[in-house]
């Protein structure tokens, strides 16, 4: 018996699909990397890129572009097709170009036999992956968004840098979409485990921060601020995704806040969403229920309201 090597397919060899190889790459997270993109040339040129910078990398690694029926043997499917966000565009507004996309894809992981883990980002994130997961009849402990681990990632930027405080000293999590809507349920934000607003209060001298209101519209704009600024987002993206499958590949039990279908948790059913998750070598292993506040509990509720409403759109 030989060992299977991870194997990896990246469908969309765009800014963010090339990202996430990239990063797959640098970490060793997996042996195999393929691209599959409409656009073979372009699959081709990022899958010979990647394997020049092979000589300077830790570890080996390799990388082509394949049609669909080679996919059938990848561990993980990470869904990144679609075009890239428009200035003023917000995810939401992606729906219809990412679907059509979207319907094309399915049929070939369908015809390539692929029985694996998806992770999607396609944006809108939440409501494609809802659309994946039901158009495939996927098992739900094995399709994920990467939802709100950028989002999350983003919120740790803006409390460290203010606070002075180092991001892996900071434990705070987006909810919701991915995407405007999206809440931070500030009563579960813990900063060396103390709550940050009784750091706040009790240390006003040391530590200071934008009201939470301004934090959140910084984490929300985020994303467009890059994209106006850089014409895309890709190491935000791509780090987040890496760090769910290497949660993934190494078993590691790791709680990170990504798109989950939450069925009866946070009393939200049947719909995807971003929540802490509980990922390893399975997929989803379990969804942590944090207590909500009325108030963040409302919030929440509004981002799963418009996430509804646009699920009901993609399948119309
Ligand atoms: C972003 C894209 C990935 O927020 O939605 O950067």
């Amino acid at each position: 018996m030989s060992i299977k090597p991870r194997k990896v397919g990246v469908l969309g060899a765009g800014n963010v699909g090339s990202h996430v190889a990239l990063q797959i790459a640098v970490q060793g997270l997996a042996d195999d990397i393929v691209f599959f993109d409409t656009n073979n040339g372009k699959a081709e040129g990022e899958a010979m890129d990647l394997r020049d910078a092979v000589s300077y990398m830790p570890h080996h690694v390799t990388c082509k572009a394949v049609d669909g029926d080679e996919l059938g043997d990848c561990d993980i499917l990470v869904v990144a097709i679609g075009k890239t966000r428009q200035p003023g565009q917000t995810r939401l507004d992606m729906l219809a170009d990412s679907v059509e996309e979207c319907k094309k894809l399915i049929k070939v992981i369908q015809h390539s036999g692929f029985d694996g883990i998806i992770i999607s980002i396609t944006n809108p994130c939440d409501v494609i992956t809802e659309y994946l997961a039901r158009k495939l009849n996927w098992p739900k402990n094995h399709i994920i968004g990467s939802g709100t681990a950028l989002d999350s990632a983003r919120l740790q930027m803006q409390l460290s840098e203010q606070l002075n405080v180092n991001r892996r000293s900071v434990t705070a999590y987006v909810l919701g979409e991915h995407g405007d809507s999206s809440m931070v349920p500030w009563s579960h934000v813990t900063v060396g485990g103390k709550p940050i607003r009784e750091l706040l209060e009790e240390n006003p001298d040391k530590y200071h921060i934008d009201s939470f209101e301004e934090v959140v519209y910084k984490v929300h704009r985020g994303g467009y601020f890059e994209n106006a600024n850089k014409g895309c987002t890709e190491f935000g993206v791509s780090s987040s995704t890496a760090e769910l499958i290497r949660a993934i590949f190494h078993n590691e039990h790791k709680i990170l806040p990504c798109s989950t279908w939450l069925n009866g948790q946070y009393g939200i059913h049947d719909t995807f969403a971003s929540v802490p998750v509980k990922l390893g070598a399975d997929g989803v292993e379990d969804v942590i229920e944090i207590h909500l506040t009325e108030e963040e509990q409302k919030e929440l509720d509004n981002s799963i309201d418009i996430l509804q409403q646009h699920v009901k759109k993609a399948l119309a």
